[in-house]
């Protein structure tokens, strides 16, 4: 699917409605979603839309140095149904979203350090990874790979493959 979004706002409503999508993604692993886009494209602008889309309260960052942040997730399911449509259907709970940045990693020898295979064998846990493109080797073939284009000042062209 491709959205267009007209502003940082725009970007964070769209990442609370792609959250009630991904909700029904059942599966045994984590959730991960690659973010692909070029410096102040809007990665982390998209990030801090699902943070707050899920009541992290924390201030969210591109994790530049640290590399990868935790957020502990507070009752997920009572967050989730507000966004998703349909009250009754199946959804998963996340307990933790971890937020990555790949911008300074070597290759993705580096991501298997930092992101343990634990981290996305647990289906509770939801992975967003910006510069995703530098460690594709090593993301679990089962993905959503999210693009955005700078097109305008304002301007953003979003692309959501799963
Ligand atoms: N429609 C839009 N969607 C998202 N961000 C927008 C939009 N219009 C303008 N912006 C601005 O673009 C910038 C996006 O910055 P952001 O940190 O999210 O990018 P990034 O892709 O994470 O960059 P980096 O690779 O440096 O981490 C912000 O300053 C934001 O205000
Ligand atoms: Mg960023």
């Amino acid at each position: 699917m491709i959205y267009v979004t007209k502003s940082p706002k725009e970007t964070q409503e769209l990442a609370g409605f792609l959250l009630g999508k991904f909700s029904k993604i059942i599966s045994k692993k984590a959730l991960v979603v690659a973010l692909e886009g070029e410096l102040g494209a809007g990665k982390t602008t998209l990030v801090q839309g699902l943070a707050k889309a899920l009541k992290i309260k924390a201030k969210i960052k591109s994790p530049t140095f640290t590399l990868i942040k935790n957020y502990p997730i507070t009752n997920y399911e009572l967050r989730i149904r507000k966004v998703i449509r349909n009250p009754q259907s199946a959804i998963r709970k996340f307990n933790n979203l971890y937020h990555l940045d790949c911008y300074r990693l070597r290759d993705h020898k580096d991501l298997e350090i930092l992101c343990s295979k634990e981290i996305l064998n647990d289906p509770r846990n939801i992975v967003l990874i910006e510069w995703s493109d530098r460690v594709k080797k090593i993301l679990p073939k089962k993905h959503i790979k999210i693009h955005i284009d700078h097109i305008d000042k304002n301007v953003r062209k979003i692309e959501v493959k799963s």
